[in-house]
């Protein structure tokens, strides 16, 4: 829906009683007017600002005045009642044209944004208007602040008034042409963030004073003992020595403690802590936060009897029982060191990572059912042990959960000696167990993940930081409250579990749903059962499940209630607008914001992340960084780029959930994160920030495949391929898939004279769900009688991406490569 310019300038937004009718706001037109009120009221624009924060007023059918506040640029219009409605971050830019508005001469704003010129305009539809008066003020930030970048003016100005259209939260269904979802009075009103200017406020104070910001928060939580000064220590300047970030060292605690024992002694000791739905329709059970601490203290001490102590690392391989977030708490409370590695892997990857990280004991299970199949989880743990006895490590204990609703105990092949039976030894112990008090930088977990190279990296978080961290975001991006019941769909083998399955919700004291199948079975309507069946209020889940249910129609969805439903939550991977629109149409009403939150296995916990009370909405964009991080977007020569731009993202200084080394290879870390652009944490993703200040993200940047939101290195795969006895060669590219976002797309040169066929190519496959695991199996083998290469021998990936995706009239210049022939017999073979 195209903006209307309003005939006469106007300074108010103007709405019709008459349902979708459109509201308009030039702001070109608000500055002009505003410049000529200021012959009795001027605007002033606080020293340094670099906000320049609009206000639109709307629901205002009558003539209105206008003042100003002093600072970001605000315009506080008035009518009878003051009925602001929206902060709009950075919709001005630096210019000297004839848009001006006139700045308080006396301001102390720097001479070169003494002009602005006015950027954009919204335009408004709305099916019903419902705006009460609007009493909650946005705060009025000191101003500063050089370093608020992605809020910051855009230093060259627009080629053109941009237009946007809004749709106010439960007013309207968003549309392709909607730029903007904005979040309705109501929802602002209650959220722990209620505005922009509130956000700014606590973002500016986190940028200004970290050590004082961090410490308020962490001040909530149970320290045996207070940690020392400074609050914080980082160098991630590869140039100024080794790489090194420290957050509350000398603070002792716990994090098992925290979630567990500070919420029961807060009175919440009856509050489910785990909604556990079964694969199976009617197959369920509850933990209440003391049930849930009986259990994790009943393992606590199995494992401090068989001689787990503080430090040790721990291997579960688990699929999303109750027992795996039971035994990640489990360590904790001792100290030890989990690394869970996710059930879907092969024997060959948990192989690799027992011997990484050498575990005294493996906690699994003997099966499990996703859906109608069987995954005979124990099988898989018993070659990983077998294998890894002969690479030298052997381990001495395999606790194994019964789970007999996938397979009865006796159908279990068993190892005497090293096997036990959960349920049997654990009833035995106590169901409480002392607490082991463990310093804020010592390990809590190590999580392996893929990188450019065919070796996992042990991504290694430690306790402290990473408490204050997952817990403090999942508190202010899903704005979550006691009453809240909160679900998020991802296993706990990946990092999304570990925080916001686990630590970051328990931490808050939530109610979590844990899911053990599979969202399509019996149908795919199953995701929108639990919700009603728990009255799930906050629903997180990846961009490749929505596109997935979307697929099957939207009835599947309405013919479930899902009224509990307050915000949804997306993960993994950019989630492209239709997706993002059918998810807030269809699954949230068009009445729950979305937080499309960006982070790595590596932060930890989110780094951009919508506000829902706080931030207009564009589909699609992860929208501003949380407290505390400070995005930065460079070129290929690392140069900061400033306002509108793409580039790679980095992130200048550190944040408590930062992982603080690869395990057993801190060379590693430094060459993988810091050494790209010197001075920063280098992402390896693409970011685009637009002329508002939003930033997008664009996918990786760096040999990694984001395949359903798993990170898989295309070395990883290839190396699997070739050790295919009749492989000789492979490159494996991402190509852009319907529903998984990326698939694997694989050019596999065989041996000499072995011939082309789908058995072959079949075969291919396997060997690559059995190295690595199922999800990583190519969707395409291509055979490829060559590669191209430079004369140097270096395969040009860009070529390949090129043909994997057909974009044949873009392959580009192929005259360098050492046999430009190849690309044809490539082509020629690509349907084969
Ligand atoms: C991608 C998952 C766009 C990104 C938490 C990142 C995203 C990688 C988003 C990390 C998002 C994650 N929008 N891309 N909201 N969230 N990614 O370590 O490429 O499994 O680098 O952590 O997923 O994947 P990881």
């Amino acid at each position: 829906m195209a903006a209307a310019a309003v005939s006469s300038p106007s300074y108010c937004l103007r709405t019709s009683d008459s349902p979708r009718q459109n509201s308009t706001i030039n702001y070109s037109q608000l500055l002009n007017v505003s410049s000529h009120h200021a012959s009795t009221s001027r605007p002033r624009v606080a020293a340094n600002s670099h906000f320049p924060f609009i206000e639109i007023a709307s629901d205002i059918s009558s003539s209105s005045t206008c003042s100003y506040n002093n600072c970001f640029t605000k315009f506080k219009i008035r009518e009878n009642q003051p009925r602001l409605v929206y902060t709009f971050p950075v919709l001005l830019y630096n210019n000297s044209s004839s848009n001006n508005i006139g700045i308080d001469s006396h301001s102390s704003l720097p001479k070169s944004n003494r002009h602005f010129k006015a950027a954009a305009s919204v335009n408004l539809r709305s099916d019903r208007h419902r705006f009460p008066a609007m009493a909650d003020r946005p705060t009025n930030g000191a101003g500063s602040s050089r370093r608020l970048r992605h809020v910051s003016s855009v230093a060259a100005p627009p080629s053109k008034v941009s237009r946007l259209n809004a749709v106010v939260l439960g007013d309207a269904l968003a549309s392709k042409e909607d730029d903007l979802v904005i979040p309705n009075p109501d929802f602002s009103a209650q959220a722990h963030v209620h505005s922009p200017g509130k956000y700014l406020e606590m973002y500016e104070r986190s940028i200004e004073d970290p050590a004082g910001f961090w410490s308020d928060i962490a001040s909530q939580f149970y320290w045996k003992q207070k940690w020392g000064s400074p609050v914080y220590s980082e160098n991630l300047d590869v140039r100024k020595g080794r790489i090194d970030i420290e957050w509350f060292k000398g603070g002792i605690t716990n994090i098992c403690y925290n979630c567990l024992d500070a919420n029961i002694a807060a009175g919440n000791g009856d509050k489910i802590a785990i909604y556990w739905e079964g694969n199976e329709l009617g197959v369920d059970a509850t933990l209440t936060y003391n049930q849930l601490l009986h259990n994790v203290c009943q393992l606590a001490n199995y494992l401090k009897d068989i001689g787990v102590r503080k430090g040790d690392a721990v291997v579960i391989y688990l699929p999303m029982l109750m027992e795996l977030p039971i035994a990640m708490l489990a360590c904790a409370r001792i100290g030890a060191v989990h690394s869970v590695v996710f059930a879907g892997f092969s024997s060959e990857s948990l192989s690799q990572r027992i011997v990484d990280c050498k575990p005294k004991v493996v906690l699994t299970c003997n099966a499990v059912k996703r859906g109608p199949k069987v995954i005979h989880l124990k099988d898989i743990v018993d070659a990983a042990l077998a294998d890894s006895a002969k690479n030298g490590t052997v381990v001495d204990v395999c606790l194994t959960y019964a789970n007999e609703s996938a397979l009865e105990k006796e159908s279990t092949k068993w190892v005497e000696g090293r096997d036990i039976w959960w349920q049997d030894v654990l009833s035995k112990y106590p169901t409480s167990c002392d607490v082991e008090w463990v310093d804020a930088e010592d390990p809590l977990f190590l999580l392996y993940t893929s990188g450019s190279t065919g070796k996992p990296k042990g991504v290694l978080h430690t306790t402290g930081g990473y408490m204050v961290y997952t817990a403090t975001t999942f508190k202010y991006a899903f704005d979550y409250k006691p009453s809240d019941v909160y679900w998020c769909t991802a296993d706990c083998g990946w990092i999304t579990g570990h925080s916001y399955v686990t630590y970051g919700p328990m931490l808050n004291g939530a109610t979590v749903v844990v899911f053990e199948g599979a969202p399509n079975y019996p149908d795919s309507g199953r995701c929108w059962d639990i919700v009603d069946k728990y009255k799930v209020s906050i629903f997180y889940t990846a961009p490749t499940l929505v596109r997935s249910l979307m697929r099957e129609g939207d009835e599947l969805v309405t013919r479930y209630s899902r009224k509990s439903l307050r915000i949804l939550g997306s993960v993994g991977e950019p989630i492209n607008p239709s997706a993002w629109r059918w998810f807030f149409n269809v699954v949230g009403d068009s009445r729950c914001p979305i937080s499309d939150t960006w982070w790595q296995t590596e932060t930890g916990g989110f780094l951009i992340t919508p506000l829902p009370g706080a931030w207009p909405q564009k589909p699609g964009s992860a929208t501003f960084p949380f407290f505390g991080v400070q995005p930065v977007i460079v070129d290929e020569k690392g140069a900061e780029l400033e306002g509108e731009c793409s580039g790679y993202l980095c992130v200048k200084g550190s944040w408590p959930g930062a992982f603080r080394t690869l395990y057993g290879d801190h060379e590693r870390y430094e060459t993988t994160y810091f050494s790209a652009f010197p001075g920063y944490y280098f992402s390896g993703d693409g970011c685009r920030r637009d002329k508002d200040g939003y930033h997008w993200l664009t996918g990786r940047v760096d040999d990694v495949i984001n395949v359903s939101g798993h990170r898989i290195g295309t070395a990883e795969v290839e190396s699997a391929l070739v050790s295919h006895p009749q492989c000789a060669e492979a490159a494996v590219v991402g190509v852009e898939h319907e529903v998984k976002g990326q698939g694997i797309y694989a050019f596999v040169t065989l041996v000499e004279g072995v011939p082309y066929s789908d058995d072959l190519r079949k075969s291919l496959i396997m060997t690559v769900r059995k190295q690595i695991g199922a999800f990583a199996a190519p969707d395409r083998i291509h055979w490829a009688p060559g590669l191209p290469k430079t004369r140097s021998g270096k395969i040009m990936r860009r070529i390949l991406r090129k043909i994997a995706s057909r974009q044949l009239d873009e392959l580009g210049d192929t005259s360098t490569l050492a046999e430009p022939g190849v690309v044809d017999q490539l082509i020629a073979l690509a349907d084969s």
